[in-house]
């Protein structure tokens, strides 16, 4: 591990700039000496390392071994060199618990064997095995016990909107008709959802940071599917109040959206200490419409990792002039890494935002 470069916590004094990981320190907007930088889905199939662990074991099998989570999430923050690692598991973990199974079948991301449609299927969601996700606070025990004060320690869940929108299609959806049909149609069984997830997705959280989580992530990552109205509507409130319940944890809150440009303000408005931008706003821009009483984390295409070197510094540059310094910015791209991304552009990302500094007349 980078000691140099070491994100040690310090006791010297009240707020020091020590105090705290750089990670920490930037999601609470407080001064950093440089800004920090991770990687969503920076475990994942464009690593080696990861796909020589995948070729003995089914991602849930990865998810459901605490050693081996651990294992593949310490890897990949210490190959990359970033400030932040983000526990492996994935979003749709808390389904089972709730009464739907679910695989990941070749190439073709998630199935839910029996998506719910009525009334009574959301009656029958059970909300009292949250405990059941206690792998994931393991795997977190070994991860935070490995890096200790030196990284961040990310834990993670999705949102109610973005959860429910798996457990009504059965899988990913391009027009979310079933969801929307629910939402609209049985607008009381839809809030009954949402609540049940909120209830269980709170537990969950707490289980993390009992386990050492120092932030939590909140995936929306389909909200961009809602129109400003539905969202206030019919999603806001939800995640308002998931945000609400971590932030009381002691923790604060990431909450990230794809294709969001329309609802920051709004998804500011729960409250979350940071909110996630993708690529196709400027930082700048969608910094403003969060408001800076918020720090903010992006937002580069993940695809830009696939140009010639002297492109992609143009624009990691550009995002950070666009940060202009300011504290509460962390580097992270507006999506996660693909895979047969080149690992070691990633790498060199990680090194272009440590070495950057503003000119002068940025500054
Ligand atoms: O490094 C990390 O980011 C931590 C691990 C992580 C995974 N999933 C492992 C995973 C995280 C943070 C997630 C979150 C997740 N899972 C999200 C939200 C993030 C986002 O992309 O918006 C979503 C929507 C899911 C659901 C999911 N999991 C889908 C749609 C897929 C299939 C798509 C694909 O890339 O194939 C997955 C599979 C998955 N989860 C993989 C990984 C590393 C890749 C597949 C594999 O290893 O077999």
């Amino acid at each position: 591990m980078e000691i140099a470069d070491s994100n040690a916590a310090s006791a010297s004094g009240p707020d020091t700039i020590l105090e705290g990981t750089r990670f920490v320190r930037a999601c609470l907007r407080k001064p950093v000496d440089r800004t920090p930088v991770w990687f969503l889905r920076q475990a994942g199939r464009y690593m080696q390392e990861y796909r020589d662990v995948r070729k003995h074991h089914t991602l849930v099998e990865i998810c459901k071994q605490p050693e081996l989570a651990a294992e593949v999430t310490i890897t990949a923050a210490e190959k990359l060199g970033v400030d932040a690692a983000i526990i492996f598991a994935d979003l749709l973990l808390p389904l089972e618990p709730m009464g739907l199974p679910f695989e990941f079948q070749a190439g073709e991301g998630p199935t839910v064997f029996h998506p719910i449609r009525t009334a009574e299927d959301v009656h029958a969601l059970r909300t009292d095995r949250a405990a059941d996700l206690a792998y994931v606070a393991r795997a977190i025990e070994k991860v935070a016990a490995h890096f200790r004060d030196h990284l961040g320690i990310i834990g993670f869940c999705g949102a109610p909107y973005t959860l429910a929108s798996y457990m009504i299609e059965g899988g990913g959806s391009r027009n979310y008709i079933h969801t929307k049909q629910m939402m609209y149609g049985d607008t009381p069984t839809w809030r009954l959802l949402l609540d049940k997830l909120v209830t269980v997705l709170t537990e969950y959280c707490q289980l993390q940071v009992q386990a050492g989580a120092d932030v939590i992530q909140i995936f929306d990552s389909w909200v961009g599917s809602l129109s400003l109205s539905d969202y206030r509507d019919y999603a806001l409130e939800a995640s308002k109040r998931l945000v609400r319940a971590v932030q009381q944890m002691g923790v604060p809150v990431i909450y990230f959206g794809v294709e969001t440009a329309g609802l920051l303000g709004e998804m500011a408005s729960t409250g979350a200490d940071v909110i996630g931008l993708d690529w196709r706003q400027p930082l700048d821009e969608g910094w403003r419409a969060v408001g800076h009483g918020h720090a903010v984390q992006g937002n580069l295409d993940p695809i830009t990792l696939f140009a010639p070197l002297d492109v992609l510094e143009l624009r990691v540059h550009e995002i950070l002039r666009a940060a202009n310094g300011r504290p509460g910015h962390i580097f992270n791209l507006g999506h996660g890494i693909v895979p047969g991304t080149p690992v070691e552009n990633v790498q060199a990302v990680v090194r272009m935002v440590r070495e950057f500094r503003l000119e002068a007349k940025h500054a």
